[in-house]
């Protein structure tokens, strides 16, 4: 029965986390299978056809556990190979991207900032969300290298050392609205916030994300009306995820290694 089956996540590590516990909130009768592809982060230092053989081999693993849908819970991941997963594979596949379009609307002084990873940042995807969506607005794109792998740590001390720099920027640019367009950044919103002006709006997609998936469930009458699992897989060490994601979802995660 298609309503029973689970829903795939997958992002290259515990950032997806951030679009799971939104569809959780949303839809919490539905079964989930995630995927930290940690053997291969950070994505935002791969090539296209890198990222495309990357995210076509977890499809495949995913749909081994006969998911009905895909979300694809990197921003990264979803900039370089959403179309090539969509050409390849037939189930429902939803990305998460920037959220320029909230953005443009948000902002009073047409100035927005974009914190990502640094292949999100330039790349030809943003480029065309701005031009689309914001074609009047400044935008400042801040590849973000590194923060992703100490929010993989969840290291504070890293973290809070790693945003001074970026806030400058963002202030000196004169942003009223700050997208966070990667999703291991609403993990550290918090300390995003604290290094920023408090009149600057922080906005991210997972909300929106989990709309969508709730919007193409119903479309497709495929919504689940109970829940029965969660699957959590890392491609890489099952106590170190396990460990953080428990954390960050405050509750006991156990999760198994994906070998594929
Ligand atoms: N969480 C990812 C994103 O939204 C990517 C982090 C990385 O592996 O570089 O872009």
């Amino acid at each position: 029965m298609q309503r029973k089956k689970p829903i795939g996540i997958f992002d290259s590590g515990v950032g997806g986390l951030s679009v799971l516990i939104e569809i959780k909130k949303l839809l919490p009768k539905e079964n989930l299978v995630f995927l930290a592809d940690q053997k291969n982060v950070p994505y935002g230092l791969k090539t296209q056809k890198q990222l495309e053989k990357i995210t076509e081999n977890i499809t495949r693993f995913l749909l081994g556990h006969d998911i009905k849908m895909l979300v694809i819970a990197c921003n990264t991941a979803t900039c370089y190979s959403l179309s090539h997963l969509r050409k390849t594979f037939s189930i429902p596949i939803i990305g998460v991207v920037p959220a320029i379009k909230p953005a443009a609307k948000k902002t009073q002084k047409g100035k927005i900032a974009v914190m990502s990873t640094p292949a999100t940042a330039k790349s030809s995807y943003l480029k065309k969300l701005v031009k689309d969506h914001a074609p009047t607005s400044k935008v400042l794109r801040i590849g973000c290298h590194g923060l992703e792998d100490h929010v993989e740590e969840l290291n504070y001390q890293a973290i809070r050392k790693t945003l001074p720099k970026f806030a400058k920027r963002i202030e000196n640019f004169g942003a009223d609205v700050l997208v966070l367009g990667c999703t291991h950044y609403p993990l550290i919103k918090d300390e995003i916030k604290k290094n920023l002006n408090p009149k600057i709006k922080v906005i991210d997609s997972g909300k929106a994300v989990a709309q969508r998936v709730k919007f193409i469930l119903n479309q497709n009458k495929i919504s689940s009306k109970e829940k029965m699992y969660e699957i959590y897989y890392t491609t890489s060490d099952t106590a170190k995820f396990s460990k953080v994601a428990s954390t960050l979802l405050d509750t006991e995660i156990k999760a198994q290694k994906a070998v594929f």
